[in-house]
């Protein structure tokens, strides 16, 4: 099984810094799945399309050409050549994504995209359905929360140039998305069975990425093992 470490968690759980870190110290790819989301739904706000209306949002959702880069120094999105990756950040596309990405045909198309960047592996992806349905095989999967506190204040840091984003309001529209999130029908936000919980609420960025890297060494290991185990039968 190539490596692929699957990455999911709530908003604000730290999974994309814990994601380019782990990425970066094991010299792998670095998928953001959740960019994907906030490029489908920037381009649904931008074409007028009534985003809470999930028909007229499906019978759209072929028709965005949205490419993303996988370098994890420099992660990169266009939706029809153009560069989004600030666009998609905005306050207005943040509180639209859970509408878009609960469609099932958004998510068909884009889980098949993320799908062939995936590959052969030797990737981390990050979102919400990486170790349940994206890619289910992954041998390491790791479900990132941290407390809502804590969630919201990271949340708020990033939004501080928005005007109104104070942490109150941060908290609750947060709330909402995780809400929507974990509660619609189609790939919910849930921790697989097999994967690892850490909370970060009273770790360090440094020592989650470490407690990931230790999760994808020794899952190495145990393949090689086996791999090894396999071959010494078969001869
Ligand atoms: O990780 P993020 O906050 O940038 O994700 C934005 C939204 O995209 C999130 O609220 C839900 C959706 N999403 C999803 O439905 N499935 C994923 N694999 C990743 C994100």
């Amino acid at each position: 099984m190539p490596l692929v470490i699957a990455m999911d968690g709530p908003s604000g759980s730290g999974k994309s810094s814990v994601s380019k870190g782990v990425a970066r110290a094991l010299g792998l790819r670095y998928l953001d799945t959740g960019a994907m989301y906030r490029a489908m739904t920037w381009w649904m706000l931008r074409q007028g399309v009534p985003v809470e209306d999930a028909e007229a949002v499906a019978a759209r959702a072929g028709e965005p050409v949205i490419e993303v880069g996988t370098d994890p120094d420099h992660p990169t999105i266009t939706v029809d050549g153009t560069d989004v990756s600030k666009p998609i950040r905005t306050r207005e596309v943040t509180n639209a994504v859970s509408a878009v990405s609960r469609v099932p045909e958004v998510r068909e198309r884009l889980v098949a995209l993320q799908r062939r960047i995936i590959g052969d592996g030797r990737i981390v992806v990050e979102g919400r359905d990486i170790g349940t349905v994206v890619a289910p095989d992954a041998p390491v999967k790791v479900f990132l929360t941290a407390s809502e506190e804590i969630r919201a204040e990271r949340r708020a840091k990033e939004l501080a140039a928005e005007p109104g984003a104070t942490l109150e309001v941060t908290q609750a529209e947060q709330a909402r998305r995780d809400r929507l999130d974990s509660t619609r029908t189609a790939s919910p936000l849930l921790k697989a069975a097999d994967a690892e919980e850490i909370d970060s609420s009273a770790m360090s960025l440094e020592e989650v990425i470490a407690a990931v890297v230790r999760l994808a060494e020794s899952a190495t290991e145990t393949t090689a093992a086996t791999t090894t185990r396999a071959e010494e039968r078969t001869q």
